[in-house]
């Protein structure tokens, strides 16, 4: 099938077959890997991204779907060339990550998360943090970023 998604912007013209995943698409025909493929049925969170501004999983389903919907993934989160969005600038700067496989997913999660609850409180953070795995950090440095994100 051919399909126009729109990622980050800007348009990309496929030919793709049916069964493609939104997650593939992106890493294979769009060549945004940052978009990370963990377990590939909805667990993880690895592969997480915006769909219309809500937070969604790129594993589950097929990038024909994703046809006349905005996509945004970890490399559209930055403000420009060489610059951090104020959670990323966070993470950073609170050591939230370590491998940094589940970073993108969990990034994209609290992006949306903060634009609903600005000034969250840490239960809310970790609730909302529920649906994102991390085999390294023990979660506690995350937590510190995002809260440090939102007071900034
Ligand atoms: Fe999609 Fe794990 S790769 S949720
Ligand atoms: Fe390694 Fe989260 S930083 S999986």
């Amino acid at each position: 099938m051919k399909i126009t998604v729109r990622v980050n912007g800007v348009d990309h013209l496929r030919e793709v077959e049916p069964r493609l995943l939104l997650s593939d698409f992106l890493r294979h025909e769009c060549g945004l890997t940052g978009t990370h493929v963990g377990c590939e049925h909805g667990v993880c969170g690895a592969c997480t991204i915006l769909w219309d501004d809500e937070p969604a999983r790129a594993c589950l389903v097929f990038a024909v779907q994703a046809q006349g919907h905005e996509i945004r993934t970890v490399e559209g989160l930055a403000p420009g060339p060489g610059q951090l969005s104020p959670l990323q600038q966070a993470f950073q700067d609170a050591h939230g990550l370590q491998c940094g496989y589940c970073t993108p997913g969990i990034l994209m999660t609290m992006t949306a998360f903060l634009k609903d609850n600005p000034k969250p409180d840490e239960p809310q953070v970790r609730e909302a943090l529920s649906g994102n795995l991390c085999r390294c950090t023990g979660y506690q440095h995350i937590v510190d970023a995002v809260l440090r994100a939102a007071a900034t």
